[in-house]
C-alpha cells in the first residue's frame, strides 16, 4: 500500500527582520548572516500568535480540503509548547472545527517531532488506510538576544495530511535512524529562550546524519545516486549545503553524479523564514515542490530530519504524478511577499516581549496579527483563541 503526503501547507507569520539590520546590531560584516550562514530574515510572531495559532493556520486550509470529518488523528510536533500537560493540538482541534471522534496529542523532540509524528501517522494509515491522520509542525525559534543564535531565529508552522494512496509524496518504509543523549541544544523548564554549543550541534548533526544513512542504507534504502532531491533539516540554509558535502564525502562515488541544486530549491522558502525547528524540513520540502520549475513526478527525495539532543533519520520517498495541483505557489509566495519589515524596537518588542507565560488572572491582547487565528489573551490562567475569519472579511 502507498501511504505518504496527501496535502502540504504552511504559515508564516506577517512580520519579518532583516539579517543585514541585525548583522549591523551585532557589529558583524552583513554577508556572515547573508552568505555565510545563507539567511536573509527571519519570519517575526505578532504578539497575539502563538505555536497554536500558527498551526490552526497551517491546518485550516488542509482540513477544508480533506472534510473535517475525515480526519481520524491530530498530531502536533512541537517544541515551543505552551503548557506542560494540555496538548496545543487540542485547541487547533476546536478552532478548526475537528470532530470529536478525532484523537489529539503532541509529540517533542526537538527539530526532529514532526518526522516522529509522519512517520506515526505513516504506521496508523497502513493499520486503517481509510483513516487520514493530520501532522501538524509549528514552532517558534527563538535564542538568547545578541547570543550567537539569534541570527537563526525564525517562527512558522507546516501542516500535513498522511493518507493511503497519497497524491504528492509516497513515503517510502526503509528509514535510518538514530539516537545519542548530547548536550548540544536544550531549553529548561523555566526558559522561554533556547541554550546550545553551536560548535558541538554542527558536530552532532554531522555525525547524526552519518549514522542516519547508514542505517537507512542497511534498512535496503535506495543509494545516493537514485535520490536526485535532498531536503535536510534547515536550522540556516548553509546547513543544507554542508549536510549535502557530509553525503558526498560518505559515497564518493555516487556524489560524482549530484549537483548543488538537488538541495538548492529546498532552502528558498527557509532563508526568509528563518529556523522553525519542526516544521523547517518540511518547509524545505513545499519550497522544493513550489519554486523547481521541473516536473518531479516519479523522482526521489531524500530526507534527514534532526533533532537536537539528540535524534535524527533519513528516510525517503517519491514525488506523486500531478502534485503540483496539489499545490498553491503564488499564495506562498504571496504570503511572503506581503510580509511587513520590522524595526528594531518592534522586532525586539514582539519576539523578547510577549510574554504568553505571565501568571495573570487577566491578559488581554490587542489585534496585531494578520492571521486568521489569534491569541485574544490569557482569562483566568486559561489562553482564549479567536478565529478572525469575520474579522478579516470587514477588513478586505
Ligand atoms: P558563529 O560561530 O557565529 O559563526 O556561529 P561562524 O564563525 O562559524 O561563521 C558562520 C559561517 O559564516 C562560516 O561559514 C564562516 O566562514 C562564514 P562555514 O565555514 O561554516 O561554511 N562567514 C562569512 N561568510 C561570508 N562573509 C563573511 C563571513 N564571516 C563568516 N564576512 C552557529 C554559527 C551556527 C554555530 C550559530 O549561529 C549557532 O549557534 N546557531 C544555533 C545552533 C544551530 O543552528 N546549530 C545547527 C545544527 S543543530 C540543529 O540544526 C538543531 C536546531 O535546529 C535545534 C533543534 O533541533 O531543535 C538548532
Amino acid at each position: 500500500m502507498k501511504v505518504g503526503i496527501d496535502s502540504i501547507s504552511l504559515y508564516t507569520p506577517n512580520s519579518y527582520y532583516g539579517l543585514r539590520e541585525l548583522a549591523e546590531r551585532h557589529g558583524v560584516e552583513p554577508e556572515k548572516y547573508l552568505y555565510g550562514l545563507g539567511q536573509e530574515q527571519m519570519s517575526v510572531p505578532a504578539p497575539d500568535e502563538d505555536i497554536v495559532t500558527m498551526a490552526a493556520n497551517a491546518a485550516a486550509e488542509v482540513v477544508e480540503d480533506a472534510g473535517p470529518d475525515n480526519v481520524a488523528t491530530v498530531i502536533l510536533a512541537t517544541e515551543s509548547g505552551i503548557d506542560q500537560s494540555k496538548s496545543a493540538g487540542l485547541f487547533v482541534h476546536q478552532l478548526i472545527g475537528l470532530p470529536a471522534n478525532c484523537r489529539v496529542f503532541e509529540l517533542k523532540q526537538a527539530c526532529y517531532g514532526a518526522t516522529a509524528g509522519v512517520q506515526m501517522a505513516c504506521a496508523m494509515v497502513r493499520q486503517r488506510p481509510q483513516e487520514r491522520v493530520l501532522v501538524v509542525a509549528s514552532d517558534i525559534a527563538r535564542y538568547e538576544r545578541g547570543s550567537q543564535g539569534e541570527c537563526t531565529q525564525g517562527a512558522g508552522a507546516v501542516a500535513m495530511l498522511i493518507t493511503a494512496d497519497p497524491r504528492i509524496l509516497e513515503i517510502h518504509p526503509e528509514q535510518g535512524k538514530h539516537s545519542a543523549d548530547v548536550m548540544d541544544f536544550w531549553r529548561p523548564n523555566y526558559r522561554s529562550t533556547a541554550l546550545v554549543d553551536g560548535a558541538l550541534s554542527l558536530d552532532a548533526y554531522h555525525d547524526s546524519l552519518a549514522s542516519a544513512w547508514a542505517d537507512y542504507r542497511r534498512d535496503g534504502g535506495l543509494s545516493l545516486g537514485e535520490l536526485p532531491w535532498l531536503c535536510f533539516h534547515q536550522p540556516f540554509t548553509k546547513m543544507a549545503r554542508k549536510a549535502f558535502n557530509t553525503l558526498c564525502e560518505l559515497e564518493p562515488e555516487a556524489a560524482a553524479s549530484l549537483s548543488p541544486a538537488s538541495y538548492e530549491y529546498s532552502q528558498h522558502y527557509g532563508r526568509r523564514i528563518g529556523n522553525c525547528y519542526t516544521a523547517s524540513l518540511y518547509i524545505a520540502l513545499q519550497s522544493l515542490l513550489e519554486t523547481c520549475e521541473e516536473d518531479l513526478a516519479g523522482q526521489n527525495v531524500g530526507f534527514f530530519s534532526y533533532g537536537s539532543g539528540s535524534v535524527g533519520e533519513f528516510f525517503s520517498g517519491t514525488i506523486v504524478a500531478g502534485y503540483q495541483d496539489r499545490l498553491d505557489p503564488a499564495l506562498t509566495r504571496a504570503m511572503l511577499d506581503g510580509r511587513q519589515p520590522l524595526d528594531e524596537t518592534r522586532y525586539v518588542n514582539w519576539f523578547y516581549g510577549a510574554d504568553h507565560d505571565v501568571d495573570a488572572a487577566r491578559h488581554v491582547l490587542p489585534v496585531v496579527t494578520t492571521g486568521r487565528y489569534r491569541l485574544s489573551g490569557i482569562i483566568d490562567h486559561k489562553r482564549v483563541y479567536e478565529d478572525g475569519a469575520e474579522r478579516l472579511k470587514q477588513a478586505v
